[in-house]
């Protein structure tokens, strides 16, 4: 893979990719903005109402949204079934350099450990990382996932439009649309006027919220229950 570590302002790590001159997160903040866009916006208002919910995550990556949404469970009696989509899985070398656990203040507790442990587990079957979370990493393209479960929150994490345009096809929004439950939830950082009008006429339920640092604007999306 044609990658390197880079550092973003909040002082997280992020992965620069060369073959599409483009980064894994925002430069203003890799932390801060999964924090923001996928824990802050998605995870903890869905969570709020329920006990149990299926997570998908499209662009695995570096496994932040995973491992910040492990952190958000541990210590509950709430548990996250987390699948994740990622045909580009990182190496496990590269992964184990990521400063997210130290950043986090997560360095002397078995969260650390945990990280890795998300990293480290096969691709392909599910693990039981936490009483409260598990993981079923799917080494595909989106495209090529065919789902057994309704989801309650996708988080949406793929390349932004100008670099990876496939990704926001409005096939792909379609088949999300498919596979989610009635009333869950679509996050992502984009807020591009294009996608938000796919989304709508699709028949998503459109929201445009605040961004993390450095962003003016974020999308949540909702599936009608009706
Ligand atoms: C913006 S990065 C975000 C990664 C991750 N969520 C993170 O926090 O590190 C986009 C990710 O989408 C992955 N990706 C590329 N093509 C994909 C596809 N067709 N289906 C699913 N994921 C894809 C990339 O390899 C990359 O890991």
């Amino acid at each position: 893979m044609n990658i390197e570590i880079r550092t973003t302002q909040d002082g997280s790590h992020t992965l620069y990719n060369f073959d599409l001159n483009e980064n894994y997160h925002s430069i203003f903040g890799a932390l801060d903005e999964s924090a923001h866009v996928f824990i802050e916006a998605g995870l903890k208002p869905v969570l709020g109402a329920k006990n149990g919910i299926f997570v998908l995550e499209i662009g695995f990556g570096t496994g932040l949204n995973a491992w910040l949404s492990l952190c958000e469970v541990e210590n509950t009696d709430k548990l996250i079934t987390y699948i994740a989509v990622e045909p580009y899985p990182v190496p496990g070398h590269v992964a184990q350099q990521l400063n997210y656990p130290e950043l986090a203040g997560k360095d002397d507790s078995p969260l650390h450990q945990l990280y890795q442990r998300i990293h480290d587990t096969q691709w392909g079957t599910t693990h039981i990382i936490a009483p409260q979370f598990h993981l079923r990493k799917l080494p595909h393209p989106v495209e090529h996932f065919k789902p057994y479960w309704l989801f309650d929150l996708i988080y949406f994490d793929a390349f932004a439009p100008t670099k990876q345009p496939e990704m926001w096809d409005r096939a792909i929004l379609e088949k999300i649309y498919d596979i989610t439950v009635p009333g869950g939830v679509l996050v992502t950082y984009c807020a591009k006027g294009q996608f938000k009008r796919d989304l709508k006429e699709i028949g998503w339920q459109v929201e445009t919220l605040p961004g993390p640092t450095g962003k003016r604007e974020m999308t949540r999306a909702y599936k009608p229950v009706h």
